[in-house]
């Protein structure tokens, strides 16, 4: 009998205890429950730091090609330009619109290889030659023309799949050496000036040409609108399926800073080419949000 009591006691004592534990525990966890209560009732200092974000920085985050890297300068170009919407913005400071042109020198960088930018931004060396392969006579109108290997091992195929479909191509201007594109600059700014001739020529070191990857394109008749011509739409539609990316269209002269060229394609490679083809963008918009560092 005095063992069953003893029993019952040590029972009550352990039942006891648990309950101590359990109300302890609920007690606990409803008080650390309570500041996040607060916040969604009260705002704390960190709620008050997220509503006191820059709506236009928050604008400028949401759109899709903002650049970390670039926040400081999207914000003074915003300040600066206060009717230029927020995607305009991102584009205008990633292509470096803010700076005027040939006033903002960065080297292009050598080891992007097939993705290598030149613009008016970015400058070759004036001793840079890339790898190059002399171009066979029937693609060319004339004399001994070069390009880089990869890009015109696709230039042929898609030259040859064009003549399939009664499209005739061939190139008038492909790889130019630094010298090349000296003589042929100063020659158009003598007859152009040079305001006229920075629109369609580029300056020495700036030209895409000195790469071996861009090329001019034509037709049999020279003094069409390329763009009109049978040969000038299928390039249009059928470029970026060999690579080839329209490098300066229309209604981007203010990004590339030169006119509507609709002879001249650059070779990027199928997966960069079908990705602007398909997005509308300029290389140089490309570049800066997928390639530069
Ligand atoms: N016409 C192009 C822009 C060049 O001179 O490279
Ligand atoms: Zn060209």
């Amino acid at each position: 009998m005095k063992r069953k009591r003893k029993k019952l006691i040590l029972i009550i004592v352990i039942l006891l205890v648990l309950s101590i534990i359990c109300f302890s525990s609920v007690i606990y966890l409803n008080k650390r429950k309570e500041p996040n209560d607060n916040m969604n009732n009260n705002p704390t200092k960190d709620n008050e730091s997220i509503d006191n974000i820059d709506p236009l920085e928050v604008a400028l985050r949401n759109e899709t090609y903002f650049l970390e890297r670039n926040l400081s300068r999207y914000l003074s170009y915003a300040k600066e330009n206060p009717d230029i919407e927020t995607k305009e913005i991102i584009t205008r400071v990633n292509t470096n619109l803010d700076y005027a042109f040939y006033t903002h020198d960065i080297d292009s960088n050598l080891d992007d290889d097939l993705l290598i930018i030149v613009n008016k931004y970015h400058k070759l060396p004036s001793d840079y030659e890339p790898e190059l392969v002399e171009m066979d006579s029937k693609y060319v109108n004339w004399g001994k023309r070069y390009m880089h290997p990869t890009a015109y091992e696709h230039l042929v195929e898609m030259i040859e799949d064009a003549s399939k479909e009664g499209i005739r191509l061939f190139s008038v201007s492909p790889y130019r050496s630094y010298n090349t594109q000296k003589s042929l600059y100063n020659n158009y700014v003598a007859s152009h000036g040079q305001e006229e001739a920075d629109t369609f020529s580029a300056r020495p070191g700036y030209s895409e040409h000195q790469t071996g990857l861009a090329v001019d394109l034509n037709t049999t008749d020279e003094n069409a609108h390329f763009e009109n011509t049978k040969e000038g739409k299928w390039l249009q539609e059928n470029a970026y399926k060999y690579g080839f990316i329209l490098r300066y269209p229309q209604d981007k002269e203010y990004i590339t800073g030169y006119i509507f060229e609709p002879w001249h394609y650059r070779y990027v490679g199928t997966e960069v080419a079908s990705y602007i083809n398909e997005h509308q963008i300029t290389y140089d918009e490309y570049y800066a949000f997928f390639i530069e560092k």
